[in-house]
């Protein structure tokens, strides 16, 4: 039985849990009749990802009173699966050539081998979480199914200059969101906690996911070489984000127009023009309101919890998420 002892604990310690966790259980499918499957999937799954999901699930079964992380790993680990197989599907859907500073699965293979290993990560995912109790289970399927109809919703809204902010929030709460609050909510229930703590911690990964994909929104324009992937994919795809949906409410006139074309038009060399439109409309300045406001009700979410290292951590990891550059 794994008890971490309060002094033991930090991000980076449970990062590496679940990383080691990880390895383990590559390793273990490796020596399967599906390790075929595995290879391909291998260098994707440990490939460097930052492990928030299965980090805050961790912690959020340690807030709401867990003391047995080995009982709740799997749950973890699925949640880490799943991530990488919308990941492995995203980067078809998105055309993405790299990610993680690697090529995409499916640029290093083909079209049909990153389908096959999405849906492989898909099942590996369900197969761990499937062993959890049938609430657990009902709320990852119900999750997934919404990871599915977020990103429906955004292809609907591609190129669409008439997105609102709430046809943004749904995308966002389906394809990113969801997840961190199944995470949370999950490993709350694997704690045996009562109905309002699994509510808590739901809210939290709700605010901290919104969070979330909101950064990684703003650093597709604003762009990091660490990040591992290209800026302006979301651009050059039509992906309303939140700043060009800020920006075309906000501008007018010649401005607005001139936003217009920049986006339906799009070549790498209108980045500056772009950019100063954001600026000058104050869509940057708003995203980072909204996700320090994200990041403010995810802490404030905690308040009812008894004050304990994971408690501490969890706001730490909401922090973080704010000013990550990959
Ligand atoms: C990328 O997720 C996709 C989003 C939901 C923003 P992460 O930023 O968690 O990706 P990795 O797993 O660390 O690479
Ligand atoms: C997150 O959205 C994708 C999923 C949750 C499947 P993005 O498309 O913004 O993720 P990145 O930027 O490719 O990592
Ligand atoms: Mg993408
Ligand atoms: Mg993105």
């Amino acid at each position: 039985m794994v008890s971490l002892s309060n002094r033991q604990m930090s991000l980076e310690r449970l990062r590496d849990q679940v990383e080691e966790s990880l390895e383990n259980f590559v390793q273990d499918r490796l020596t399967k009749s599906d390790a075929p499957a595995m290879s391909l999937a291998r260098d994707m799954l440990l490939s460097g990802g930052k492990r928030y999901r299965p980090t805050v699930a961790l912690l959020a079964y340690q807030a709401a009173g867990g003391k047995d992380l080995d009982s709740v790993m799997d749950l973890a680990l699925a949640s880490e699966l799943i991530h990488t197989a919308t990941l492995i599907h995203d980067d078809i859907n998105d055309q993405a050539k790299t990610r993680r500073g690697l090529p995409t699965l499916h640029s290093a293979h083909s079209q049909s081998h990153g389908i096959i290993a999405g849906d492989y990560l898909f099942v590996l995912g369900f197969g761990l979480g499937g062993k959890f109790d049938a609430r657990i289970v009902d709320r990852m399927a119900e999750t997934s199914a919404n990871i599915a109809a977020g990103e429906l919703l955004q292809i609907k809204h591609i190129a669409d200059l008439g997105t609102t902010p709430e046809d943004y929030y749904a995308i966002i709460d389906g394809k990113t969101a969801g997840p961190f609050a199944s995470a949370c909510s999950c490993a709350a229930m694997q704690a045996d906690a009562e109905e309002t703590i699994v509510n808590t911690l739901d809210e939290f990964g709700w605010e901290v996911g919104r969070a979330f994909q909101l950064v990684d929104d703003l650093l597709d324009l604003t762009g990091d070489p660490s990040m591992g992937k290209p800026r302006g994919t979301d651009v050059h795809e039509g992906k309303m984000t939140l700043p060009i949906i800020h920006a075309l409410t906000m501008l007018h006139g010649i401005e607005r127009e001139q936003l217009a074309d920049v986006l339906q038009n799009f070549s790498d060399d209108r980045w500056g023009e772009l950019t100063e439109l954001l600026e000058s409309a104050g869509s940057f300045e708003y995203a980072k309101q909204l996700i320090q406001n994200h990041i403010d009700r995810a802490q404030e979410s905690l308040e009812s919890l008894p004050d304990t290292d994971a408690k501490s951590l969890m706001i730490e990891i909401a922090k973080l998420s704010r000013g990550r550059r990959t």
